[in-house]
């Protein structure tokens, strides 16, 4: 499965989705094929332009937006945010004072402040998938209203992962990275140190 793919697998079909940062509005595309309208959206003119010319359905709402800026209460129940960094994700939520039953997000980074913070902000951690996209890994994370108590290793490699192959193959890849890691820097790296013995334990 793709990200786009995986996560489409977490949508239902009756959830009002709004796909924030939509870029061609791949995930539209593919709920409109199984007839389920959703609002695609983007901070970029051209990119709402270009997918306006591109996309002939009436399912997909594409509207330009910074963030949630043009999305109106009642619209979503289930917000997307995928293939951006934590930071611009916790901004847009920080921004708004709309709440949704599930966000999915894709960050690019980050991925510990995002538990950390998403618990501030009263959304926890419902499930993980680790995605395998052109030899590259990619954490989808799943949040819920609510707020939970997670231990060191949760913050850092995240619980309830959906894909144990692929988890445990992305805890290698991380293992063997930061052991690479510890090797070639001189000072003493205390951050990846303790993600080795949280890797070890
Ligand atoms: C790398 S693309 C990701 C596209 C798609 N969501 C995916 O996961 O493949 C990131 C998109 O987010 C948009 N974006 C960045 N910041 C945004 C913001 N604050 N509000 C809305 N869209 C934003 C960019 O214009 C870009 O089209």
């Amino acid at each position: 499965m793709n990200r786009i793919e995986s996560i489409y697998s977490f949508i239902s079909e009756s959830d009002r989705v709004v796909d924030v940062g939509c870029d061609q509005a791949k995930l539209g595309i593919m709920l409109a094929k199984r007839n389920q309208s959703s609002i695609a959206s983007d901070i970029s003119e051209k990119v709402i332009e270009k997918a306006k010319n591109d996309i002939k359905s009436d399912l997909i709402d594409l509207r330009v937006s910074n963030g949630l800026e043009k999305i109106k209460e009642g619209e979503a129940d289930t917000l997307v945010l995928s293939g951006m960094g934590s930071h611009t994700i916790l901004d847009i939520l920080n921004n708004t004072k709309l709440r949704f039953n599930k966000i999915i997000t894709i960050s690019n980074n980050d991925h510990d402040l995002l538990r950390v913070k998403m618990n501030e902000l009263n959304y926890m951690v419902d499930s993980e998938q680790i995605i395998k996209e052109n030899n590259k890994y990619y954490n989808l994370i799943v949040f819920v209203p609510g707020n939970r108590k997670y231990n060191d290793y949760e913050i850092n490699f995240g619980l309830n992962h959906k894909d144990k192959e692929l988890y445990n193959e992305y805890l290698d890849y991380l293992k063997n990275k930061y052991k690479n890691i510890k090797k070639s820097s001189k000072n003493k790296n205390k951050k990846i140190s303790s993600l080795l013995v949280l890797l070890d334990a």
